[in-house]
This record gives structure tokens, sequence and C-alpha cells, in this order.
């Protein structure tokens, strides 16, 4: 298939691919998403075999005004209108009940559907453009990291999709945040950068109150995405902890990339060393700095992990799923 590029400023042809059933990269403040029209069945169908996809992983559905959300979503939570107030248009995807007029296979089959209204302005504007609402997944083969800028949409997708429209490289760098509404109490569903405690303030409880409890042996998770393998570069993750001895790595016949806001004192010459100013740098280019590290031939990764305030609690979730050690 050929990839159409567009720039920034082409948002409505892109958005004309959208309107004919075809898939469409653009750019968000989280990751790239993958997206197809949410109203056309067959469209959304192609998103799946794209990205490689397990058909009972669900998509999020990106709007860009008020009408469209009464296109996706039924009931509203009053807890669910707090949330929209205190952080949409930005990086949170809220579980909210299904407009049944939606496509089964968009919510792959559950009563909910994941709705989030982007604040980047190149997606803002192709998604107005656009005229529905928008099913889409990050923007990455299943399992690797997701794109945070155009080249490495265009590294994932070329070939994959009919166009995809140029953007900056995406500032927040993470996934967004996803809050469901089990038994009608409020839970992170996906720690992003809008974090439990400022989620918490909005909702007047406690932060830790938002932990979702770890599914019952062999029942269904409520966010179906946190079975799969996910984030994984090509190279193996290792974690370290700040003041960690890293020496015994420094004999290692292995390329060595090492990500970290703590960059230790006397590390070998070969080493490619990616220092981050602070935890906001570091979940910018967490993505990029993997797939950096992969094309310069590294094996091996060590990469810092933060404590579990604030953001930390979103880079540990990434950081421990490309390390192989499930959430
Ligand atoms: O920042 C983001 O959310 C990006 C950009 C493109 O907006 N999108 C994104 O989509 O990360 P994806 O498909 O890579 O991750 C969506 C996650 C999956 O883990 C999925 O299981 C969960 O959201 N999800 C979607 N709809 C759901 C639903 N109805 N109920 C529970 N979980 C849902
Ligand atoms: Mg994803």
């Amino acid at each position: 298939m050929k990839t159409i590029l567009y720039t920034a400023q082409q948002f409505a042809e892109a958005a004309a691919w959208i309107r004919k059933g075809n898939l469409v990269v653009f750019p968000t403040e989280t990751v790239y998403g993958l997206g197809a029209s949410a109203l056309n069945p067959v469209a959304c169908t192609r998103i799946f075999s794209a990205k490689g996809r397990p058909s009972d992983n669900p998509l999020i559905v990106h709007i860009a005004s008020q009408e469209q959300l009464a296109e996706v979503a039924g009931e509203i939570p009053e807890m669910a209108r707090k949330l929209m107030t205190a952080f949409w248009p930005g990086p949170l995807s809220l579980i909210l009940p299904k407009n049944p007029a939606l496509p089964d296979i968009v919510t792959a089959g559950l009563p909910n559907v994941g709705v989030r209204w982007p604040s980047d302005p190149v997606a803002q504007a192709f998604l107005q453009e656009c005229g529905v609402p928008v099913a889409a997944p990050s923007a990455n083969v299943s399992g690797l990291p997701s794109p945070t800028s155009l080249d490495m949409a265009k590294f994932s997708m070329l070939g994959r999709a009919e166009a995809i429209l140029a953007g900056e490289d995406s500032v927040i760098g993470l996934e967004s945040t996803i809050v469901g509404f089990p038994d009608g109490q409020p839970k992170i569903f996906r720690p992003g950068s809008i974090t439990a405690e400022q989620l918490a303030e909005v909702l007047q409880v406690e932060p830790a109150s938002l932990q979702l409890a770890a599914p019952a042996e062999g029942a269904r998770p409520l966010s179906p995405g946190m079975r799969y393998t996910h984030y994984k570069p090509e190279a193996e993750v290792k974690l370290f902890t700040k003041g960690e001895d890293l020496t015994t790595w420094f004999a290692s016949e292995e390329k060595i990339g090492l990500l970290a806001v703590d960059v230790p004192q006397g590390l070998p010459e070969g080493w490619v060393i990616k220092p981050c100013a602070d935890w906001n740098e570091f979940a910018r280019v967490l993505y990029r700095s993997f797939h950096d590290f992969d094309r310069v031939g590294c094996s091996l990764i060590l990469a810092q992990l933060p404590g579990s305030e604030g953001l930390g609690l979103a880079i540990r979730n990434r950081l421990s799923k490309a390390a192989g050690q499930g959430s």
C-alpha cells in the first residue's frame, strides 16, 4: 500500500481519507494514533489488522466537540463530567457507557467506550475536519513502543495506513491516563501524565482509592489491553534505581544504552547515554530513546526507575512492562 504524507497544514486532505473509510496516522500530545472513522466498522477492522492487534482489545474514540461526545457515549456519570471539565481537552481517556449506535468492534463488544478529546492543535484541526468520531489506538505495531514523533510514526506505519499527517514530537510522550467507573467508583485503568493526585483532588477522594485491584484469577480484566505485552523495544530492558551500582555491566560485551535522570559517574566509553533533566523529559523521550537505542544496535537498555508518586507511576508502569515484568 502506498502511504501519502501530509504536512500539518494539510489536515483537511488527511481528514478526507477518514471520511472515505481509510486509515490515517495523526499526531496527539500523548503519542501518534492510527485513526479510522469510529462509525465505520469495516475501517475499524482494518485498524486491528494494520497493527496486528488482538480483536478483544477495544479502541479509544477521539472527539473534538460536545456533539461528538453524544454520538459515542450514553449517560455520563457526574464524576466523569467533573474530570472532563478539569482535564479536557487533554491526555485523559474516560470509560463511559457506550452509545448503542457505535459499532461493537470499536469496544470489542464491551458495553463501555473509551473517549478522549486531545489538546494537540493539529489533532484538533484534523478531528474537527473529519466530522466523525475517530477510533485510534497508538500507531505502533502491537507490542512495540508507541510512536512519539513523525519519523517513528513513518517507521511503524508506512505501507500500513493510507496517510500520515505530520505534527510535532508528542509533548507528553506517554499514552493518556485512563479512568473508568466500575461499580460507580472511579479507578485508574492506565496511569498517565494526569496523575492520581490530580484526579483525586478534582474528585475529592484519596489518591490510593483510585488504584485498581488486580483482577481475580481467570476474570476478564476491566481494561483488556493490560493483559498484553507492551512497549517492548528489540533490546532487552533492565531497570535500576538511583545510586544502584552498575559496575557489573562495565565488562559486558553488549552494546548498552542508558536512559536516566541521575546518570552515574564514570560509565564506560562505548555506552550510548541519554541524560534527562527531569522525569517529564524522561517520559517525553522514553519511547523515542528505545527506538534510537534499537537503531544504533544496542542489545541492552538500562533505564532508571522513578518513585511511584506523580508522573512516576506512569513511567514505572511502562518501564516494568518494557522489562517484561507485567504491570
Ligand atoms: O494517549 C492515548 O490514549 C493514545 C492516543 C492515540 O490517543 N491511544 C492509545 O490507545 O494509547 P491504545 O489502543 O494503544 O490503548 C488503549 C487502551 C487499551 O489498553 C484498551 O484496552 C483500553 O485503552 N480501552 C479502550 N477502550 C476500553 C474500554 N471500553 N474499556 C476498558 N478499556 C478500554
Ligand atoms: Mg497502545
